[in-house]
């Protein structure tokens, strides 16, 4: 998301993004699991503050609920939120490409739903010393795992002027990618980047003054790009939509919601090779083993309605799409 609101106290903060039509995607996976006498159990992948999980664990009285995310805070929170069902739920901190090793440490061998809610949270926006935020000034870190890995000082004091153009420009589909790169090599011989507001002042002295009234903030999309960076995200969820794939039970449901096209074209490759045969064009028959493992549940990509966009901007760019497996998993 990059709505960047004012601050508001925790319990405000948020309204989950198509919080009803994940649920109700999801619920046949775990009906399938209890038609099989099987506990129904469901991964919320980006945990966040727990809006989504809290929903599927009030709706389902039977949910076992496994919830990762690498931001320890965000773990904390939803620990809080969710204190009254912690008997059915394991909060854990990882990357969601690490799901199967998550799952062998808990003994969970194969799961019923799992729901992908991507990007930056209300509650990394709002707090503002984590540096996402181009509204105030504070350490320019932007990592959701405060733990480990570089900050966005480290990638704007650090990248040559071609990789910082080639991110800028990809990742944040910024037109003026090469003068702020430029900007940003020049003005960090003078003095190391530490903060956001430097930042944002480089990038203003740059970005056209009309550009800047249609184009929104000046620094909107060159943050964007360096949390995308930082936090390796389209190479992390290269990894982790395969993995959720192969996590998931016969008849389970897999639905992720990306902000961000480049987020969305991985997905849909993904699902989209996953849901076709495999036959060989010209096949006469085909072979269970060229039979698709998926089937697509929504048709191109599901966006919220304009009343859900009224009352929660950050649900503007959600783009939702969702598989069920309907071949069986290979197992080793
Ligand atoms: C948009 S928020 C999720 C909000 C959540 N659905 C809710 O209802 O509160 C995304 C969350 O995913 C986490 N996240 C993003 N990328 C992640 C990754 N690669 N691995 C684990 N968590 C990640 C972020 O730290 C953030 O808390």
């Amino acid at each position: 998301m990059e709505e960047q609101d004012a601050p508001k106290p925790t319990s405000e903060r948020h309204v989950p993004v198509l919080k009803d039509r994940c649920i109700n995607l999801l619920a046949p996976g775990f009906e399938a699991a209890r038609s099989r006498g099987e506990t129904p159990v469901a991964i919320d992948a980006t945990l966040g503050m727990g809006g989504h999980s809290e929903a599927m664990l009030q709706r389902f009285p039977d949910l076992h609920l496994v919830g990762i995310d690498r931001d320890e805070e965000a773990l904390a929170l939803a620990g809080e939120r969710l204190r009254p069902f912690s008997a059915r739920t394991d909060l854990v901190h990882a990357v969601y490409d690490e799901i199967e090793a998550v799952l062998a440490d808990l003994g969970i061998s194969e799961v019923h739903g799992i729901l992908m809610d991507l990007g930056v949270s209300s509650l990394q926006l709002d707090e503002r010393e984590r540096g996402f935020a181009y509204s105030y000034d504070a350490p320019l870190d932007m990592r959701m795992d405060t733990s480990r890995g570089q900050t966005a000082a480290d990638v704007v004091n650090t990248y040559s002027e071609e990789d910082l153009v080639r991110i800028i420009r990809k990742w944040g589909e910024e037109k003026f990618a090469g003068r702020i790169a430029n900007r940003i090599v020049t003005a960090r011989t003078t003095k190391p980047f530490a903060t956001t507001g430097e930042l944002v002042e480089q990038i203003r002295a740059v970005v056209p003054a009309a550009a800047a009234k249609s184009g929104g903030h000046p620094a909107k999309r060159t943050f964007q790009a360096l949390r995308i960076e930082v936090n390796e995200e389209l190479d992390v969820l290269e990894r982790a939509v395969p993995a959720a794939l192969a996590a998931s039970a016969m008849g389970g449901r897999v639905v992720v919601m990306s902000y961000h096209s480049l987020e969305d074209k991985i997905v849909k490759s993904v699902f989209q090779s996953r849901s076709k045969s495999s036959a060989p064009l010209g096949f006469p028959v085909e072979l269970e083993e060229h039979k698709p493992e998926f089937k697509t549940l929504t048709k191109g990509t599901e966006v919220p309605t304009p009343e859900e966009i009224a009352e929660n901007p950050r649900a503007a760019s959600a783009r939702l799409r969702a598989v069920e497996r309907i071949k069986a998993r290979r197992t080793a």
